[in-house]
């Protein structure tokens, strides 16, 4: 899918947060990289609509984001640290079930689906336990069971493995960038996951200050931070 965005700026409280982005991205793995605050959560954010412009255009698959949201949500799954604030059901099961809601499914449909993706992760052991009694790496695996399950095209992913350790982080990484037959948005302070992506995008003072092969831009990043 193309992502589009023509000069797109963001202020929040007439403080800007993104300015002047202008980039097309058709590649399946895109890393996002830059130092605290210099933007890439807002740039993620404005690809499902969670974010608006202030200025400018972004589209999706030709999707506005900010005029048709719930198009937006159906084509874009967002992930964010915190697996905790994905999760909505009682267990590990309806959690994933809970996506298909409105899938038009059966129930036995609904079940056999969910229980195919959690499977597909290997969490499927997992299917009957509570999931706030998940360890972090389970509850983001179960956090990207449930976006999958609703076959977004793209992912977007904002430090997924920031809050995990080093074998979760491995293992969600894997998933995310190996695995997944969708493009993926992952934006990450680890620069050996950005390193693995197709394409990398650099953000510092809210604006896209370079973007393309990733071994140029993790040299440059290093060298000036
Ligand atoms: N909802 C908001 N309200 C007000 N200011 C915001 C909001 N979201 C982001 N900002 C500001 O916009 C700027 C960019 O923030 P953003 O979250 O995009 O950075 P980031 O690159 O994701 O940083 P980090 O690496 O810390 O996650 C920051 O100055 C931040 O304080
Ligand atoms: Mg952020």
């Amino acid at each position: 899918m193309l992502i589009d965005l023509n000069a797109v700026s963001v202020a929040f409280d007439g403080k800007t947060a993104l300015d002047g982005v202008s980039v097309k991205l058709d590649q399946k793995r895109i890393g996002v990289i830059g130092l605290n605050g210099s933007g890439k959560s807002t740039f993620a954010r404005l690809l499902n609509g969670l974010v608006t412009p202030t200025s400018g255009l972004v589209t999706v698959g030709g999707i506005n984001p900010a005029k048709d949201a719930k198009a937006a949500r159906r084509q874009t799954g967002f992930i964010f640290s915190n697996p905790d604030v994905q999760i909505i059901m009682p267990t590990v099961l309806e959690d994933v079930a809970f996506s298909l809601r409105s899938s038009g499914l059966s129930t036995g449909d609904i079940q056999t689906r969910a229980l195919a993706v959690l499977q597909r992760f290997k969490i499927d052991h997992l299917a009957d336990q509570a999931a706030h009694s998940l360890s972090g790496g389970q509850k983001q695996l179960l956090a990207i069971s449930a976006i999958v399950v609703a076959e977004p095209k793209l992912i977007v992913a904002d430090e997924p493995t920031a809050m995990l350790d080093l074998t979760n982080s491995r293992r969600v990484a894997e998933v995310l960038l190996d695995e997944l037959e969708q493009q993926v948005v992952l934006v990450t302070h680890d620069l050996n996951l950005a390193a693995n992506c197709d394409i990398i995008l650099r953000f510092a003072g809210a604006k896209l200050v370079e973007f393309g092969e990733p071994a140029p831009i993790i040299s440059a990043y290093l060298a000036e931070n």
